[in-house]
């Protein structure tokens, strides 16, 4: 019997490689402009990381983490995001001190055992940036505008941005005790999780997927009411530099996000088409965050992008791999022998050229070369082989014209795309 793949974690074949490909670079290229650098961290990391920063207290540490003992009896885990593990690197390597002011960005597999379904996966890739060591509300607008433009680059128009500001040190305790007034006096509507958390966590139910949760807390106070006067000019400073640079965006006061370690201004990206998976992109400030580690005192500020849902909204595009340039068809040994010796330097030249290494018929031979897009293709036989001479056909128009199997960089200059040469 032949052993599956895990449930939840997907293999992306070849065929839709192209699309992630055309995100991955548009992200290297637009996270460029704005002045991110690449940093690559491991998949797996101490558990204690996730606890202490997503929060003991949220589904993903409560309920989705990949968690196991090596074989020297330490908590591990795979990573359920990408924004621990950076601030964890940043902080062992004291990058801070080099630069004060870091900008980031990271992409690969995170892991979370949720329920899989369109959109929701187990093992899921994020493209995520942070900046550390700013403050300042212009930041929180560039890491929005940045993303605003990623979106525009790729050609995604189905998003909206939504954001919120959740406060700080000095404004969240207040709204803690209103959201917990709250939510004491709807206990029974709640669902057992948010009944067992909400005294230590009550946020969590605000993020509540359950319908009877949704419903009791439509009424919740929200946290915009409570920011302290800092709170708040940080806001609306967000607001109106995202307003002058015509990013547009809506408020939602009830966005709260799935993890702990949020302050101030919190963001997502949301769009229609994809059922309750909704979020493309979501991220926001995590202020205290790098200190709680262990770190210094610094601001920081950051996002994921979802990419299994960026190619989900991109699956119109229909983008292809690249073509093949060259076929060579070989009958025979000596001519298969020829062929190859053309082929390896035509790959070395930097074309894209197949060949069939059995010996298979010609009309065989040439179902493969149509079937791979080839642009064109060359037959060498015995006579070609005879007269150093062979047809090299234009697959699309269908001209043909006799090349000198012996000069290569003559069939070099004749296949290869524009932009090899
Ligand atoms: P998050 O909201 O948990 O935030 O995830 C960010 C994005 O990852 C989501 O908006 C979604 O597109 C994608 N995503 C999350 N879970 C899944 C899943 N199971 N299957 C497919 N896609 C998924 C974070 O992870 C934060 N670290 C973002 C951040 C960076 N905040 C500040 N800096």
């Amino acid at each position: 019997m032949s052993i599956a793949g895990i449930k939840g974690m997907n293999d992306i074949l070849p065929e839709d490689v192209a699309t992630w490909q055309f995100v991955e670079t548009t992200a290297r290229s637009v996270f460029g402009a704005f002045g991110f650098n690449e940093i690559r961290v491991p998949v797996v990391e101490k558990t204690e990381l996730f606890c202490r920063s997503i929060g003991e207290t949220t589904d993903i540490v409560e309920k989705e983490m990949y968690t196991f003992t090596d074989r020297s009896d330490n908590s591990l885990t795979l990573r359920p995001e990408g924004t621990a593990p950076v601030m964890r690197s940043l902080i062992q390597h004291k990058l801070i001190n080099q630069n004060p002011v870091q900008k980031l960005y990271y992409s690969g597999p995170m892991f979370r055992y949720e329920r899989p379904q369109k959109g929701r996966y187990r093992q899921f890739h994020q493209i995520g940036a942070e900046v550390v060591g700013i403050d300042s509300p212009l930041i929180d607008a560039q890491i929005l505008v940045m993303l605003d433009h990623f979106f525009k680059q790729v050609g995604i128009s189905d998003v909206a941005l939504q954001i919120n500001s959740l406060g700080c040190p000095q404004c969240r305790p207040g709204y803690r005790d209103a959201l917990i007034a709250f939510l004491d006096q709807r206990l029974a509507s709640l669902c057992s999780d948010c009944q067992r958390r909400f005294r230590q966590n009550p946020l969590r139910a605000l993020d509540c997927k359950v319908p009877g949760c949704k419903e009791a807390t439509e009424e919740a106070p929200i946290v915009l009411d409570h920011l302290c006067a800092g709170c708040d000019d940080h806001f609306s400073a967000v607001r109106t530099h995202l307003q002058n640079l015509e990013v547009s965006f809506s408020i939602n006061p009830r966005m709260v996000r799935g993890l702990d370690y949020y302050t101030k201004t919190t963001f997502e990206m949301i769009t229609n088409s994809l059922g309750s998976q909704n979020a493309v992109a979501a991220g926001g400030r995590y202020d205290g965050l790098i200190q709680k580690l262990g770190g210094p005192d610094l601001p920081g500020i950051g996002f994921a992008m979802g990419v299994e849902r960026l190619v989900l909204l991109l699956s119109e595009l229909k983008l292809t791999n690249a073509q093949i340039d060259l076929f060579i068809a070989a009958l025979g040994t000596e001519a298969q022998q020829h062929g190859f010796k053309l082929l390896s330097f035509l790959q070395r030249s930097g074309v894209r050229a197949e060949m069939d290494y059995t010996d298979k018929s010609l009309k065989s031979q040439m179902r493969r070369a149509d079937k791979l897009g080839a642009r064109y293709s060359l037959i060498i036989g015995e006579d070609e082989l005879t007269k150093r001479s062979a047809p090299l056909r234009n697959m699309s128009g269908g001209e043909q014209i006799d090349v000198d199997i012996d000069n290569f960089e003559g069939v070099l200059s004749t296949v290869a795309p524009a932009e090899t040469l």
